[in-house]
């Protein structure tokens, strides 16, 4: 084990000890061989994969055979998986239906579309209630290939563009950036969307993954776990952040105004979206390869603006608060790269669980094999024993 590997886990806390953590921070609920998130060296890899690797060789299909399997697929294996999962993109016609009266409405968040469309897709699953181990695999595959097409639907419902059918011919990334913009992705932005999708397919025990497998611990079905998980990440604390960081480029304007904007929130204790992290100490390794991505679709279209305020952001808040441990993570370039590919924000947390469905069910079924319901403790500090006051006697 590296140094920083071993250092991480002395900080975690050994099994029998009970100790208490707000928020369960740094508190092990679970054993796990899909990823590990290295705080303190910047690392993150999948099943031992590092992170930068798989965004240069792998594709999201691969990446999520990985997840689920514990192993990268051979050729024979990866061609039946993406067969499969072309063969589940479509998705009811009563869902279009749905999308397209609640997408449009005034206030409504795509994420709470993406929500109901979500649990809506197990009343069209018979095998929802089917806990064999294979039918869990095909269930985890309809969820991936379909929660993007109900994304794209949204998304495009949401302007009031007809919603497309999926392409067989196209990747899941490809297919993806097809339906969400109604052009077919060149190789550039193909592979742009890939690399999308596997930055954000897993982040080890996260508050949403931690939302789906606590609902799996109970032997609710699958579908009810990533409804919970798309839940948890909707919060901006969380995957609703790269949202947050385009209003907070688009509020501080030119240039001049980073370093006056940035003291006044940290002076007012206020968030600076995209940026800390409760186990990256350092810079969150998505962070920089979204940045280097951030170059060349930002060049093409003709958004460098906004590279060049987050990069002053990013310059500012290393000078000044890089010692206390706040540095950008993986939604505050995010939302520059998907907007420069002509995205919407409010479609960005949508896009961050497309590619987060592959680890909530995969965690969701690794944590079913060798399953124990999730019940932590509160530390009660409420009155030890209250006599009861009769209504009419109470003050
Ligand atoms: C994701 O967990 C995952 O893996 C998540 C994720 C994934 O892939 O699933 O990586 C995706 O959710 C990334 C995070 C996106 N959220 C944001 O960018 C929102 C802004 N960031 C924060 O609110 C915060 O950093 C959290 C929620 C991400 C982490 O919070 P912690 O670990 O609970 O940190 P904390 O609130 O205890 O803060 C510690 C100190 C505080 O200062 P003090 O009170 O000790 O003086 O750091 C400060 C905080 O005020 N701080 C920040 C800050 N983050 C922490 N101050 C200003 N801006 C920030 N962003």
């Amino acid at each position: 084990m590296t140094n920083t590997y071993s250092e991480e886990i002395k900080l975690i806390a050994k099994p029998g000890e009970i100790p208490y953590a707000k928020g369960l921070e740094g508190i092990p609920i679970g054993e796990s061989t899909k990823s590990f998130v290295d705080g303190l060296g910047g690392r993150l890899v999948y099943h031992g994969h590092s992170i930068e690797e798989l965004c240069e060789k792998s594709s999201y299909e691969e990446v999520f055979y990985l997840l689920l399997y514990d192993r990268l697929p051979k050729e024979s294996e990866l061609k039946d998986l993406g067969r499969l999962m072309r063969s589940y993109r479509e998705i009811p016609s009563e869902l279009y239906d749905l999308i397209a009266k609640q997408a449009p409405r005034y206030g409504v968040h795509p994420m709470s579309v993406m929500r109901t469309a979500v649990s809506a897709l197990a009343a069209y699953d018979e095998t929802t209630e089917d806990d064999t181990p294979s039918e869990q695999c095909r269930q985890s595959i309809r969820i991936v290939s379909k929660i993007a097409t109900i994304a794209a639907a949204i998304a495009r419902a949401r302007l009031g563009k007809p919603m497309l059918s999926p392409r067989a011919e196209l990747s899941h990334a490809g297919n993806f950036y097809y339906m969400l913009t109604g052009s077919a992705p060149d190789d550039f932005y193909a592979e742009l969307m890939d690399v999308l999708l596997i930055l954000h397919a897993d982040h080890e025990c996260n508050a949403s993954t931690f939302a789906a497998v606590t609902v799996r611990s109970t032997l609710s079905d699958l579908y009810s776990a990533v409804v919970a998980g798309i839940c948890a990440l909707k919060g901006p604390l969380h995957g609703g952040a790269n949202e947050e960081v385009m209003r907070m480029l688009q509020a501080i304007g030119s240039l001049d105004n980073v370093e006056r904007f940035l003291e006044d929130a940290m002076s007012q204790k206020l968030r600076i979206h995209g940026f800390g992290h409760r186990v990256y100490k350092i810079m969150d390794p998505r962070a920089d390869i979204l940045r280097r991505q951030a170059r060349e679709v930002t060049r093409r279209a003709g958004t460098e603006h906004w590279l060049e305020t987050a990069e002053r952001i990013e310059k500012v808040m290393a000078e000044k608060y890089g010692q206390r441990g706040i540095w950008p993570n993986v939604d505050f370039f995010s939302g520059v790269v998907m907007a420069s590919m002509g995205i919407e924000s409010p479609m960005f947390t949508p896009i961050f669980a497309v590619g987060r469905s592959a680890g909530w069910t995969a965690h969701a079924l690794e944590q079913w094999v060798d399953n124990r319901i999730f019940r932590p403790r509160f530390i009660y500090i409420g009155p030890e024993e209250e006599p009861y006051t009769p209504i009419r006697e109470r003050k």
